[in-house]
């Protein structure tokens, strides 16, 4: 029997525990914690009505990169320029002059590289791993300019893509007015509390889902659908947007207005969702599925199919065939920042309830004498479903994917989208096609990376380390005729990764240019292994003492400088030759002695053997 929607709200498992559930109402008004955030100022979580612009807001074509990203670019241009400099002004290449390399190529503003950087999924654990690599790369880090380290390395980079629980970190730089990891230990981050579920350790775990579930009902209010993220994004709002409520009314799209982001301090941050066909709902996406993409301002996928970005301020409008219709009202506040990041690491569909999974795992490390632990799973898992179903009119299920409720590719190139007559779009975590490094963003052409760092958390061996899965998808995603303007280099069978110990340690793919018949950046591959700490933490873990937070991140950070050049004292020119590699090929530079065996060492060199290996079990290094 499906319960009411006052009986499911007022069924909060937790108030077996407590006298009555209090059910605080949210606080639905901006309190400028944030001040250069323009929120979603009018009414908290829920979308509001505005009147359109004179030039109304329409679906973009995707031959180009928008113009916002153009003219960003510019100015991000020199930010690297004056990063590379920093980057080269410590790390050294032997009998070869760096510094004056980029000095005498910065006029050309083709000749120096395009970076990218790279985050996989893999919960929290991801987000910590990935903070890492971000923390050794930042010049902001102290120590980081010294001998060893790439301080200045971030500073060079154009882009920064994340998906999933990596979304979850980058969320926590781009959302907190583009803070350092370094801030986020000391101030802000806290993982203390049991799980997420019970919420913060500022609040009773009533007021929390209180708070929760005040929130989302205002979304339906407003008339909009409600679906898993808009419950899992508002959790995450209160462990990783630093603003009062968790940032119920911070939109992703006032990453835009930021000044320092205006002012292309920092990368460009590009989170990656996947598409998923309704009707299979409780699979992972295939190949064909759309990748979707959010930049501070769009929302879409340069795949053959849609084709199409939307603009992330307006989403939420009701769009026909890529126009708001005369007689329609534009929206605001739709692109709430946990709806996106939710959205992004949406597994709901995965397994049964793979979010319940966390839930369970959480439950099962408590300490003995919560022995209601399985009666308060069963409650939340009910409320969670509750909470959806009877805020839904109907009883298609909205559990299990995002809904995009509009779609915004409504009637969109009808002749190739096979969304363009679905009223809703649904989506799922950015990871569940396999491809847990988000490299779909930055192997577009259009965009001309260079180079990628691409960190990857993935547990994709029995005891949760990496393997190489991901570059293999990428790959092959990018030999089908899906997305037309992507490129990869080849990499190996996943057995080769294990067999050559690719995944292992940093490795390098893609080095030869002259051996692609398609120019393709060169991937610089930073699988998680254990240096100082055994970082094959399930992705279920929620909860992280600032011990064991901080034991994650270094490990990360001891990940992306080979323990700060302990296990090789090359490793820092190594990264600078990966750095500089299509930039010799296209400025005709001969290729310096040391960079030759740095990819010597690093470069897979195209040998396969994909005999069955022997199972993957690192132990701690130094
Ligand atoms: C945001 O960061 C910038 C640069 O660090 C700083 O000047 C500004 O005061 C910060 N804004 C807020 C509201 O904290
Ligand atoms: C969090 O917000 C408080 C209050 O605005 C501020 O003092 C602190 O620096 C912020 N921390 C981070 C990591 O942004
Ligand atoms: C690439 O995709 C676009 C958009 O779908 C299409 O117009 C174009 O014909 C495609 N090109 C090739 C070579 O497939
Ligand atoms: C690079 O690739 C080209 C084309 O396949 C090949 O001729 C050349 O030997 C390769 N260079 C190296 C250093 O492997
Ligand atoms: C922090 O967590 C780690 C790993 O779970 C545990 O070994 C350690 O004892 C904890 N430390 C404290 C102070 O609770
Ligand atoms: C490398 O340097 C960082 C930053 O100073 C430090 O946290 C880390 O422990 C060092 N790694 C090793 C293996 O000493
Ligand atoms: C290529 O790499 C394999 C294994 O990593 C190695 O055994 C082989 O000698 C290398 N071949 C060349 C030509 O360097
Ligand atoms: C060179 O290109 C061929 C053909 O695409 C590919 O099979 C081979 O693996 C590539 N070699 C390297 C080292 O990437
Ligand atoms: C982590 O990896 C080690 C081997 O490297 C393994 O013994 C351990 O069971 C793994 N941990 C988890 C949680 O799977």
């Amino acid at each position: 029997m499906r319960l009411t929607e006052s009986i499911a709200l007022g069924f909060l498992p937790f108030a077996i525990a407590s006298p009555a559930p209090v059910i605080k109402p949210a606080v639905l008004r901006s309190t400028g914690l944030n001040s250069w955030a323009p929120h979603n100022a009018h009414n908290g979580y829920a979308p509001v009505n505005v009147t359109c612009p004179i030039n109304r807001p329409s679906i973009r074509g995707a031959a180009s990169i928008s113009p916002e990203e153009k003219s960003w670019l510019e100015k991000r241009h020199e930010k690297t320029n004056s990063g590379l400099k920093q980057f080269f002004s410590h790390v050294e290449i032997d009998d070869f002059d760096a510094l004056s390399y980029v000095e005498s190529h910065e006029e050309d503003t083709t000749d120096l590289p395009i970076i990218g950087f790279a985050i996989s999924g893999g919960g929290l654990a991801a987000a910590l791993n990935g903070a890492g690599a971000f923390k050794a790369f930042d010049s902001r880090t102290e120590g980081t300019l010294g001998k060893g380290q790439l301080g200045g390395l971030l500073q060079s980079t154009t882009y920064f893509s994340a998906l999933s629980g990596g979304s979850w970190f980058l969320g926590s730089i781009y959302i907190n007015n583009l803070t350092s990891v370094t801030a986020l230990q000391e101030g802000f981050w806290d993982f203390s509390s049991e799980n997420f579920f019970s919420g913060p350790t500022s609040m009773t775990t009533t007021e929390f889902w209180g708070n929760l579930t005040t929130q989302i009902h205002a979304k339906k209010d407003a008339g909009f659908s409600v679906s898993d993220p808009d419950i899992w994004g508002r959790m995450q709002g209160y462990y990783f947007f630093n603003a009062s409520d968790g940032g119920v009314d911070i939109t992703w799209s006032s990453i835009a207005k930021n000044k320092g982001f205006q002012e292309a301090d920092l990368p460009l941050p590009l989170v990656v969702l996947d598409g998923q066909s309704f009707a299979d709902v409780e699979s992972d996406p295939t190949i064909s599925e759309p990748i979707y993409e959010v930049t501070p301002w769009e929302f879409g996928t340069y795949d053959n199919s849609i084709y199409g970005f939307a603009p992330l301020e307006y989403l939420g409008t009701r769009f026909v065939g890529g126009k708001v219709p005369d007689n329609e009202t534009c929206v605001h506040g739709f692109d709430n920042a946990g709806f996106i990041t939710g959205t992004s690491s949406d597994i709901w569909n995965e397994d049964g309830d793979d979010i319940i999974a966390i839930l369970e795992y959480e439950m099962s490390l408590l300490s003995p004498n919560t022995t209601s632990g399985a009666e308060e799973i069963e409650g939340i898992e009910y409320v969670m479903k509750e909470v959806i179903y009877a805020l839904n009119s109907t009883n298609a299920t909205l559990v299990g994917a995002s809904a995009f409720d509009p779609n915004p590719f409504y009637q969109y190139n009808p002749e190739t989208s096979p969304f363009a007559q679905d009223k809703r779009l649904t989506l799922v975590d950015g990871g569940e096609d396999g491809q847990n490094v988000p490299f779909n963003p930055l192997i577009q052409r259009k965009r001309n990376v260079d180079v990628i760092f691409a960190v990857d958390s993935a547990r994709t061996t029995g005891n949760l380390w990496p393997n190489g899965t991901t570059l293999v998808d990428a790959y092959e995603r990018s030999l089908v005729d899906l997305a037309n303007d992507t490129s990869f280099p080849s990499v190996p069978d996943v057995n080769t990764f294990l067999n050559l110990g690719l995944n292992a340690g940093p490795s390098f793919f893609g080095c030869n240019a002259s051996n692609l018949t398609v120019p393709a950046p060169l991937v610089v591959y930073l699988p998680n292994h254990p240096i100082t700490y055994m970082s094959n933490v399930t992705e279920l873990q929620t909860h992280y003492n600032a011990t064991a937070r901080d034991d994650m991140i270094t490990n990360g950070f001891n990940v992306a400088t080979q323990a700060n050049g302990t296990l090789d004292s090359a490793w820092t020119t190594c990264v600078g030759c990966a750095v500089l590699s299509r930039s010799f090929d296209r400025t005709k530079t001969q290729v310096p002695e040391a960079c030759t065996r740095c990819f010597e060492r690093y470069c897979w060199n195209g040998t396969i053997d994909s005999h069955t290996p022997a199972p993957y079990e690192p132990s701690i290094i130094l």
